[in-house]
């Protein structure tokens, strides 16, 4: 891990925010405070000098002239930085400043000047001048050394305590970075992994505690399902060449033993009529697989129209009639009063019905009986069912078969693909529309299956999202 990489973080560039920040503030409060206190020193200063004044303007010519040049009282040694007098054309008489100082005037204000000593640093002079007795003018001045002081001493404890807390801040930001880093890489090793194919590696979620481990909790959940997809995408191939290969062996065997050329005449004939059959099975599932394939794949619903589920189930109940004749079973249409709009497409609505009747008419023994019936649903929808008095399904496999291939136990010795359920399903998933099943009555014995049908109101249905 290079620096440039950990520097480069969200953590680190947080820390440097915060950092910056904190300089900010400190230099803020620095420059607030030292406002201040400049302001409450000017006052105090300019107070002083005038409440001094005042006292010295009140004294004798000889006695003035003494005090001045001896300092003779607490508040010209103390308080008081310059004392002078001069006389009015400005010419020394007594006291400290030699020179009068330039841009001073008397008019009882104080001044701000900046003094030139000989050798010593030029400094700010906060300064007044008042005429006093004699014909002569009283300078006073008080200089602001003290803050220029305090500025120093702020500065130099600012700097003292803001410089190892930067450090410091700016160090947990390294250290921090670097373990975000570490972290980083080993979900980059770990996906890198699942890149080259090793679909059961997972991120490292921990106890997902922070928002990285809750992402990576996500990310799992996600290739869970995904490994799940793939598994049934593969799943359906093996059962595509399964299913296939059966029939296919069989066609083949059969080939095999008439090419042996001892076979009558009569004989075959019946190999090639099976033949036919195996093939067409093949074809069957073929076409089921592409037929399924077409319709999830459909985005628009092209040929969609208000039709009458009844008219449909007119039609395959004369289409299937006499095969439940021929199987023995009671084929019973309980048709809803008046026509049941629903909006879909009139030959795959024929498909859905035909693989639920043929499925009802397949599992139920002779003697049984499969019922057909039609409902509005008073909003606008409507409801399909179909009832039979068979094996039923148990309640376990209900989701199962509605995938592709799956066919229950208890049907293996009943012809079939085991993909009429699922063309069912993607159908009604176009139609939005919504599957049930459920035991048809209470008979542990011949429970009976029931394929419920909910059709969304016939006013046209929004196109799925792309
Ligand atoms: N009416 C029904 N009664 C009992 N089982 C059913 C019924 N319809 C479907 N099944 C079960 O669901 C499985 C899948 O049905 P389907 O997809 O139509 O395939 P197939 O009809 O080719 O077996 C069937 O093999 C059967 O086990
Ligand atoms: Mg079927």
């Amino acid at each position: 891990m290079q620096l440039g990489e950990v520097l480069r973080t969200a953590t680190f560039r947080l820390t440097l925010a915060v950092v910056v920040a904190m300089i900010g503030t400190a230099a803020l409060q620095f420059a607030v405070g030292y406002s201040q206190t400049k302001a409450f020193e000017f006052r105090r200063t300019d107070e002083l000098l005038h409440r001094e004044a005042a006292l010295l303007a009140r004294e004798q010519k000889q006695d003035l002239e003494h005090k001045i040049s001896e300092r003779a009282t607490d508040d010209l040694r103390v308080v008081i930085n310059q004392a002078a007098l001069f006389d009015t054309a400005h010419r020394h008489i007594a006291g400290d400043l030699h020179t009068w100082p330039e841009g001073l005037v008397v008019d009882g204000h104080v001044h701000e000047v900046t003094v030139l000593p000989n050798e010593d640093a030029p400094y700010i002079l906060r300064i007044l001048a008042v005429p006093v007795a004699g014909d002569r003018v009283l300078v006073l001045g008080r200089g602001l050394h003290m803050i220029a002081e305090w500025r120093l001493m702020m500065r130099h404890s600012l700097l003292v305590s803001i410089v190892p807390t930067v450090l410091f801040a700016l160090l947990c930001g390294i250290v921090l970075s670097h373990r975000a880093l570490g972290r980083v890489g080993r979900m980059h090793e770990a996906i890198d992994r699942i890149m080259d194919g090793d679909l059961h590696e997972r991120l490292p979620a921990g106890r997902q505690r922070d928002e990285m481990q809750r992402l990576a909790g996500s990310v799992n959940r996600m290739l869970d399902r995904l490994e799940h997809l793939m598994g049934e995408i593969r799943d359906v191939g093996n059962d595509i060449a399964h299913d296939l290969r059966t029939p296919l062996a069989r066609v083949r065997a059969r080939l095999d033993r008439a090419q042996a050329g001892t076979l009558s005449a009569d004989d075959l004939r019946t190999v090639i009529a099976r033949s036919i059959d195996d093939l067409d099975q093949c074809f069957s599932i073929i076409t089921a697989l592409l037929r399924i394939g077409e319709i999830e794949n459909a985005r628009r619903r092209v040929g969609f129209s208000v039709v009458d589920l009844n008219e449909i189930a007119t039609d395959i109940v004369d289409l299937y009639e006499p095969i439940a004749e021929t199987r023995q079973i009671r084929l019973a249409f309980h048709a809803a009063s008046g026509p049941v709009p629903v909006h879909g497409d009139r030959d795959l609505l024929i498909e859905v019905l035909a693989n639920l009747i043929d499925n009802a008419l397949k599992f139920t023994d002779p003697g049984g009986d499969v019922t057909l019936a039609t409902y509005p649903d008073g909003q606008g929808g409507a409801r399909l069912e179909v009832a039979d008095t068979g094996i039923g399904i148990m309640p376990e496999e209900r989701q199962a078969v509605m995938n592709r291939f799956y066919r229950s136990d208890k049907s293996r010795n009943v012809p079939g693909s085991g993909l009429g359920l699922s063309l069912v399903s993607a159908i009604l998933r176009l139609h939005n529309a919504q599957l049930t099943i459920a035991n048809a009555r209470r008979h542990d014995a011949r429970p009976g299956a029931l394929f419920g049908v909910a059709f969304p109101p016939s006013a046209p249905v929004a196109a799925p999202p792309a």
